[in-house]
């Protein structure tokens, strides 16, 4: 039997969603850093990248003036790093103190990315989109970097990196079964 799903939280039917960390600079040599889960690759050539913001989070005004931010990949082990980052604005603290977290430069644009993460996107903001109440924010992926011994023939080896997902509410997962080599 199938029931009626709640349409105010029709995205959580999607879920679970790989949760990300964003950074951003704020033009005055501080770097800014938000969770984001909805998120998705949109063109292979060129190679572009969307984030679906709500403009009321300060990241969405820091994109717009610097036009370019970092998708970084986290290990499931940063589980709460992530959960603080997506419950604490930049307007009012600094993230990447109170989360311990370490910046290092990226090689492409100005924005550093998250050591402690083990994959990142360098990108160029391209188009913004409003759709409905958030905007949809692409980038151009100019660099990608990732940790070394973490990817087999650019896929990741989920037996010893684990992403971390949202579930919605105060939730998260990782993975639990892989098929290969289907
Ligand atoms: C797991 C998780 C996923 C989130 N995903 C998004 C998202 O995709 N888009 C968005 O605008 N906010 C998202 N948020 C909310 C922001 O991360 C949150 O409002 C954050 O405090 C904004 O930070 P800022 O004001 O420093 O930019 C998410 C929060 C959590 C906990």
């Amino acid at each position: 039997m199938k029931i009626n799903g709640n349409m105010e939280k029709f995205y959580y039917y999607a879920f679970p969603m790989q949760a990300v960390l964003v950074t951003c600079n704020d033009g005055r040599g501080k770097t800014n850093v938000i969770t984001i889960a909805w998120h998705s690759p949109i063109s292979k050539d060129p190679p572009l990248y969307g984030i679906s913001l709500a403009p009321k989070r300060y990241s969405h005004g820091l994109i717009e003036n610097s036009k370019e931010f970092v998708i970084n990949f986290v290990p499931y082990d940063l589980v709460e790093k992530i959960h603080f980052c997506g419950t604490h604005s930049g307007r009012k603290t600094d993230k990447i103190k109170d989360t311990n977290l370490t910046l290092i430069q990226s090689q492409k644009i100005s924005t550093p990315l998250i050591k402690e993460c083990f994959a990142h996107f360098e990108c160029k903001l391209t188009k913004t989109l409003t759709l409905g109440d958030h905007t949809f924010i692409i980038g151009e992926v100019v660099n990608i970097l990732a940790d070394e011994n973490t990817f087999e023939n650019d896929i990741l080896k989920v037996e010893k990196t684990q992403p971390t997902y949202y579930i919605g509410g105060n939730s998260y997962t990782t993975i639990g079964k892989t098929k290969r080599d289907f």
